[in-house]
């Protein structure tokens, strides 16, 4: 098959295109590379995934950039991965998720209609459960109350699908992500922060003093599902699903994983919640399994130990 894979120089994004590229489908990234974090780490992963790739540095909010890579490539499937992501960050910046998220996801969808793609599987999150308080959250729960724009991007962007599944017969599955962690991770993300922090001797910030719970879910079994979906796209219309561990962890727990995971005990600066974030995220995933046959795999412990591994490495420390 050959894939688009959009946002392919992103964490999730550089570990689905490796995984299809060693199955043997041809993959093409499109990324702008922009800088809401360290672009080494993009630059990196592109280069990683070596010469079978190929890339093309363009913004997915430029519609005539996005058209030519369909003009000049005839795609199977669409993996819409690239977004401006973090929930903290669309307090500071709102306009760049109207631009990618919600200018850029269009142009995807219009891409697809005008070319004759029919297969999307594109990222959700667990974000646009927002303040709900049933847990654990079922994509048959409602969504109409997020509670960051980031969230609320996310949401339009299944909303816009589902429009271009019943106008324009694409066949798209919508994943919801829960808190994805794992090696070439995001420097933004708490497993980095405080991996980075702890091995520096520095406080990690620990907002909601530490009340947060989290259902952290390994990059390998995210990848699984994505993959999955691929595969199985054709046969399921319109599917919007949960990718999330089913193992929620207090945020004190996970950091205690890290720091037996470094030797180390980090120095602590407790702080209140923060604008926009969620006290809990759990994932009800028995959807997943049905439409999918998707479990997640990877336990807590060994998939933090296997980062710190990795940190310590691609730093050499
Ligand atoms: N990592 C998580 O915990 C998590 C959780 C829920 C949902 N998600 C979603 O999963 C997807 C991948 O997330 P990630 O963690 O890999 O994030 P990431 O930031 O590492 O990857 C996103 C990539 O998209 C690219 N990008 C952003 N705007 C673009 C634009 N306008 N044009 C072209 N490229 C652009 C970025 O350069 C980046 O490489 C995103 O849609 C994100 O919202 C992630």
């Amino acid at each position: 098959m050959k894939i688009l894979v959009t946002g392919g120089a992103g964490f999730i994004g550089y570990h689905v295109s490796k995984a299809l590229l060693e199955r043997g489908d041809e993959v093409v990234v499109v990324d702008n590379l922009n800088d809401y974090y360290d672009v080494q780490i993009k630059k990196d992963r592109i280069k990683d995934l070596g010469s079978n790739v190929t890339f093309y540095k363009i913004d997915i909010s430029n519609y005539e950039a996005l058209n030519v890579v369909f003009q000049h490539h005839k795609f199977d499937k669409v993996c819409h991965l690239a977004a401006q992501a973090g929930v903290r960050y669309s307090i500071e910046n709102p306009h760049a998720y109207e631009r990618a998220n919600g200018l850029g996801s269009l142009n995807v969808l219009e891409c697809m209609r005008h070319h004759n793609v029919k297969d999307l599987v594109f990222a959700s999150s667990s974000s646009v459960y927002g303040g709900n308080k049933t847990t654990p959250f079922s994509v048959e729960h409602n969504v109409d109350s997020p509670i960051s724009l980031y969230a609320a991007s996310k949401k339009y962007n299944e909303l816009k699908a589902h429009v271009y599944h019943k106008l324009y017969g694409l066949n798209c599955i919508g994943l919801r992500f829960f808190t994805v962690y794992g090696n070439m991770g995001r420097p933004d993300m708490a497993l980095y922060l405080f991996t980075k922090a702890i091995l520096e001797n520095k406080p990690i910030d620990v907002f909601n003093n530490g009340g947060h719970e989290r259902d952290f879910t390994h990059v390998s079994d995210i990848t699984h599902g994505v993959l999955l979906a691929l595969d199985q796209v054709p046969l399921h219309g319109f599917q919007i699903l949960n990718l999330g561990n089913d193992d929620t962890i207090h945020l004190m727990d996970f950091i205690g994983h890290i720091e037996r995971s470094i030797g180390k005990t980090a120095e602590k600066n407790m702080l209140p919640m923060q604008k926009g974030d969620v006290y809990k995220t759990h994932a009800n995933i028995e959807k997943t399994k049905q439409v999918l046959g998707w479990e997640p795999k990877m336990s807590v412990d060994k998939g933090i130990n296997e980062f710190v591994s990795w940190y310590r490495g691609y730093h050499n420390i």
